[in-house]
Formats: C-alpha cells, sequence, structure tokens
C-alpha cells in the first residue's frame, strides 16, 4: 500500500523524546540502521496514558504499521509480518521494512527482530508488501515487492537462512533479485504485492501481482518452474475496468458448504476461488472480492458476479480495513485472515501517541452456504482470554428505551447478542433512492428514530452518553422480502473535534424472522463488529474522549417504535493479550 506524506529528521527526534515521556518505553538503541528493541514497563501504566492503544489486537511496540505481510504456520509457529516504518508514527515510504513477529496461538506475540530492511539496490527505497509460500522441500520463502533504485515497484526472493531456526529469525534475500520488473507497459509505480504462490497440474508455480493496465485494476499472472525465473502470462488472471489500480491482491479456493479451510493450492470440483483486490480511489479505501471459478489447466477465473462499484460490491469489512491477507493454517485447517485498520485520529495525534495502525483480530474465513458472499469470524482462540461473564436472556427493549449492561470492563470487552423481531409486519419502505446503505446510516444515524429499529449496542459511552459509538439494525420492507441495514455510527463516539467520525453501513443478506445475531469485539479505539454470525463485518475506530479505560460504558438500545427482545446476549470482560520482546520471555511464557 502507497500513501504519500512528508517527514523531518528534527521531528523524529521530537516524536522520540515524547514517546519516551509519554509511553514510559525505554529506547535502547543504536545506529542508523538500528533494530529498534523496547522495553516496556507496567503495561496498565501504559494503558493510563495511552487510552488508545489497544489490549488484545495486534500492533508494533511503536511507529507506524500498515500491511499485513507474509502470515504463515511453519513448524508449530504462526508468523506474521507487517509493513513498519521504524523510525516513525507516519508513513514513510523509503524506510519501510518488514517487522515480524511469532506465536503459539494467534493471540500472545513475541516481537522478534525485523526480517526485511531496504538494504539492497532492488529495495532499496522500501520493502513492501509481499506474501510467504512453504515451498515443497519445506523452505518458507518470501517474495515481495522493492521499491529499487530508480524507484521502479519490482519482485523480490527472500528465503529462510536457516529453516530449523523456530523463530525464522534471518531472512536471505536471493542473489537472483529482482525476479520480476515492470516492462511491457506495466507502469513502474503500479506493479505490487505479490500473493502466495499456488501450484498447478503443471507443477508450475503461479502467483498474481496487483496493477493497473490501461487505467483497469490488473491481477498480473506469472508463472515459474523453479520460483527464480518468471515469466508473465499474456493473459492476467482478472481485470476490471470499474476499477483503478488493485493493490495487495489475494487469490485462495474456498470449499463449498465445507467447514475447513483449504490450501492454496488444493483444487477439486467441491471449490470455489476467491480474488479479492484492495482499491483506494476517490480517498476511499475498500478491500473488495468476487467469487468464481477457477481453471487450473487453463488459469481460466469465471467470475460469478463481477466487481461493479463500491456501494454493491462484495467487501470483507465494510468500514475502515484495508490491505488484508490470508493464510492457511494446517494446524487447525482453516484460512485465517490478517487485515491492517488505519487510524482515524489527526496526524498529530499518531506522532503524540508514538505509534499508528492496528491488525484486525485474526478471522477465519469460509465461503457461506449460499455460495454468494463469504463469511468471516473472529478465531476461537479470543476465547481464551474472557474473564468476567454477564448473560441476559429474553429481555424486551420497548421503543425509544436504552439499558446498561454493567459487570463488565466496557473498555475492553466481547460482547455476543441475539435480537429477535416480534413484529415485521410495520417496517417502513425502503425508498428507492436509498440504494447505497452506507449513505442511508448517515441519514438514518442512531438518533434518527424509526418503526423496525434503529437497534443494537452502544459502546464506548459516558455515563451521561455525551459520547458513544452505535452499532445497530434497521428492518425495511424491500420489493419482495425485508432488507436489513446494519450501521456503525461514530458520529457521537468523541468530544474531540479533530477525530473523523465517519458513519459506515451495509445491508447484510439475513431473513429477519431469525433471530439477528451481533459481536462487537471493543478494544480502547477499536470496535469490530460482525452481522448475521459474519455474513456482514464492518470495523471502525473511536476516540472517546471522557469514555476511556473505566469510565466506559456499554448500553443496549432500540430507538424504533416497535419492541425488540434480546433473546440472548453475553457479554465478556477481555484480558490483555501478551506482547512483547523476545528477551523479556521465557520460554514458558512463550
Ligand atoms: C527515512 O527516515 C528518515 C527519518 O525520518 C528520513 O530522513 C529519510 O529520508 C527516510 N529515508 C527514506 C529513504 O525515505
Ligand atoms: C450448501 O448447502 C445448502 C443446504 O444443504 C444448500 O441449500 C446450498 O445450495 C449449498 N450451497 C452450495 C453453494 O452448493
Ligand atoms: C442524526 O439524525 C438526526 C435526525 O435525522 C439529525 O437531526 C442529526 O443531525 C443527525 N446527526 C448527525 C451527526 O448527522
Ligand atoms: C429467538 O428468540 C426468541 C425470543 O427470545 C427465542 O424464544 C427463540 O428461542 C430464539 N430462536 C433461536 C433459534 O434462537
Amino acid at each position: 500500500m502507497k500513501r504519500s506524506s512528508s517527514s523531518s529528521s528534527s521531528l523524529y527526534h521530537w516524536v522520540m523524546v515524547m514517546v519516551v515521556a509519554y509511553t514510559l518505553i525505554n529506547l535502547v538503541s543504536g545506529n542508523d540502521d538500528e533494530m529498534i528493541i523496547v522495553k516496556y514497563d507496567d503495561p496498565t501504566q501504559v494503558l493510563l496514558q495511552q487510552p488508545y492503544r489497544t489490549a488484545f489486537h495486534f500492533q508494533p511496540p511503536q511507529n507506524w504499521m500498515n500491511d499485513p505481510n507474509g502470515p504463515m504456520y511453519y513448524n508449530g509457529v504462526y508468523h506474521f509480518f507487517y509493513q513498519h516504518n521504524p523510525r516513525e508514527a507516519q508513513f514513510g515510504s523509503g524506510n519501510l521494512s518488514w517487522g515480524h513477529a511469532v506465536s503459539y496461538n494467534l493471540v500472545d506475540w513475541v516481537y522478534l527482530e525485523h526480517a526485511l530492511n531496504p538494504t539492497d539496490p532492488f529495495d532499496i527505497n522500501g520493502c513492501w508488501s509481499g506474501s510467504a509460500t512453504i515451498l515443497p522441500d519445506g523452505t518458507p520463502a518470501i517474495l515481495y515487492t522493492g521499491v529499487d533504485s530508480q524507484s521502479r515497484e519490482v519482485q523480490n526472493l527472500a528465503i529462510a537462512k536457516n529453516p530449523s531456526d523456530p523463530y525464522l529469525r534471518e531472512w536471505i534475500k536471493s542473489h537472483h533479485n529482482p525476479l520480476m520488473v515492470p516492462v511491457d507497459g506495466i507502469g513502474t509505480r503500479f506493479f505490487r504485492d505479490p500473493t502466495t504462490a499456488w501450484q498447478g497440474p503443471d507443477g508450475k508455480w503461479r502467483v498474481i501481482i496487483g496493477s493497473e493496465i490501461n487505467g483497469h485494476g490488473t491481477a498480473l499472472l506469472y508463472q515459474s518452474d523453479d520460483f527464480v525465473t518468471w515469466s508473465k502470462s499474456p493473459k492476467p488472471l482478472h481485470f476490471s475496468d470499474a476499477t483503478k489500480m488493485w493493490e495487495c491482491p489475494d487469490f485462495y479456493p474456498v470449499s463449498v458448504n465445507g467447514t475447513n479451510g483449504l490450501d492454496t493450492s488444493v483444487m477439486d470440483t467441491n471449490t470455489k476461488h476467491v480474488l479479492k483486490a484492495s482499491i483506494n480511489m476517490d480517498n476511499y479505501m475498500r478491500d473488495s472480492y468476487v467469487i468464481g471459478t477457477y481453471e487450473p489447466e487453463t488459469d481460466e477465473f469465471v467470475v460469478d458476479v463481477d466487481f461493479k462499484d463500491k456501494s454493491v460490491d462484495l467487501r470483507y469489512d465494510y468500514g475502515v480495513f484495508y490491505a488484508s491477507k490470508t493464510f492457511y493454517d494446517s494446524l487447525k485447517r482453516r484460512r485465517v485472515m490478517w487485515g491492517w485498520v488505519l487510524e482515524a485520529d489527526s496526524k498529530l495525534d499518531d506522532i503524540n501517541k508514538g505509534w499508528a495502525g492496528l491488525q484486525s483480530f485474526p478471522r477465519s474465513i469460509l465461503l457461506d452456504e449460499s455460495g454468494k458472499q463469504l463469511t468471516q469470524w473472529p478465531i476461537r482462540e479470543i476465547e481464551s482470554l474472557r474473564t468476567e461473564e454477564v448473560n441476559i436472556q429474553n429481555k424486551e427493549i420497548e421503543g425509544g428505551a436504552e439499558f446498561e449492561i454493567t459487570g463488565i470492563t466496557a473498555s475492553q470487552a466481547d460482547v455476543e447478542v441475539s435480537f429477535h423481531i416480534p413484529n415485521l409486519d410495520d417496517a417502513e419502505l425502503l425508498l428507492r433512492e436509498w440504494r447505497d446503505p452506507e449513505a442511508l446510516c448517515r441519514i438514518k444515524n442512531a438518533s434518527a428514530g424509526g418503526k423496525i429499529g434503529p437497534f443494537g449496542l452502544m459502546v464506548l459511552a459516558s455515563d451521561n452518553l455525551a459520547e458513544h459509538a452505535d452499532i445497530f439494525f434497521r428492518i425495511y420492507k424491500g420489493n419482495d422480502k425485508h432488507v436489513v441495514l446494519m450501521c456503525s455510527d461514530q458520529s457521537r463516539s468523541s468530544l474531540r473535534e479533530e477525530v473523523e467520525k465517519t458513519t459506515y453501513g451495509a445491508f447484510i443478506d439475513v431473513d429477519p424472522s431469525q433471530n439477528l445475531s451481533l459481536r462487537s469485539l471493543i478494544d480502547h479505539s477499536i470496535i469490530e463488529s460482525f452481522g448475521g454470525r459474519g455474513k456482514t463485518c464492518i470495523t471502525a475506530r473511536a476516540y472517546p474522549k471522557v469514555a476511556v479505560g473505566n469510565a466506559a460504558r456499554l448500553y443496549a438500545f432500540n430507538y424504533g417504535t416497535e419492541s425488540i427482545v434480546i433473546s440472548s446476549l453475553s457479554a465478556w470482560s477481555m484480558k490483555p493479550a501478551q506482547l512483547s520482546p523476545l528477551h523479556e520471555r521465557t520460554k514458558s511464557q512463550i
């Protein structure tokens, strides 16, 4: 992912001073290429000073993070890499490096040295995004984009130096680099983000690279016999004239009506393929996908419903979520997805906090039984963080009412609720001009009363409700069936003026005569919500001024005129995940 920004070294020094003062992090570092080693003091102290730092979402110790890179499970260890600017809390394309962390459970992480730094002519202006592939002889290989000495985007290979090192701490860049360069009409700045490679029935490796050709978003296809010499296929895997540049493409099989994920090279008749593209057009960033049928013999990919525009394309997440990447977890036989969650705070606040960027909590991903969309769900391991629990059953919320859910830490929580709608007859008509659900959520915000809905959760709320973020549903009558709208409204999430308070929304393809479920993961400044058992996901950021830490509250509400029943609600306080550098951990803690 590419974003323009400026930097200055005096600012950098000032930032460093602020970081130490604000977050009690001691920097033990040396020269210019330094590996930054950080030491945390008491994490609760850090949280006191840092109300927006998260407790169970992945973040580096400090500075800027963007795309997830090269996630994999290898020899009993999960690896996660990420685009990191080790020097400051702002994007800095030229300094982008691969941060690296390892885990045994995808929840607790150990920070390691950076895996890739811009050191060679083929990546001297940045080690950008890429993916890991485990080769048949067991060698983990990374394909990544380097920005070379002529500022061209090229594709490079790095191999784990010692595959028997459980943490794969050292990576060797191939002396054949760069392996792929932008020629034949590919723009030098439109050629990036190789996927995990897959092997066809002819034994050849295939990989796709994000591009824009003649103004159209394109997934260029390359093939190789030996993973080193790659040739471009005459035909791209897919392209769309409805979009521009495709960044961070992803391409993988999903099982039809299966409950397991599939390894990237698996091809069989009970399989569909997903192609995802990250599209940053008109200042609007989204991860959109299509589902289709892939013929490995011919490399034809026939999509069921093609990309069209942002209001109708399928999206992983309808909130702030970009440049995602999946991997196959062979231990738990599932496909797991990570996505970059940007800040919505001001740039100056990012600098003052000393960090910017989160990763979504890892989600397992499956094809919905309709075959028309994917479903996502936080991986089960998150449940190990649950502590205090409250339960509510069969509770009616009358129109115009809200009630507080007490007994848990509302700033650090996992909430699952299922709503029953006793009477659907009086649903309002969905007007023709309300085709764009996000626009509809802005008009019909949480305080705009309705008939069936808005009803849902108010999170990160202050006790006088001066601040709250709202995740809610509304039910409309469409042409031949009911239509369910899901919104995540941040318009009153902070009394601070300088914060972006975007409202997001999407329709969910569910039948509201069945109970309607909502799950929200709340973690200080991030709210990840899953509607209809993961059919529609919306991630949002909120930076409350008052509703921080123990002052945050949680409510359920119904501002429609029709009563709604909470069929069941369970909410848990969450323990913080452990994230720390290796030298602070004993083997038993890892
Ligand atoms: C890396 O960051 C430093 C400090 O912010 C800056 O001076 C330098 O220009 C950056 N290097 C590149 C190649 O962008
Ligand atoms: C999956 O199974 C359901 C229930 O048996 C069926 O209705 C649906 O058509 C199946 N989906 C696909 C894509 O075959
Ligand atoms: C929310 O909707 C109400 C009623 O339609 C409107 O008065 C108010 O301005 C809206 N609030 C925001 C922040 O858009
Ligand atoms: C739906 O909610 C109603 C009311 O709480 C409850 O009686 C019913 O068991 C729920 N149905 C399902 C399938 O959970």
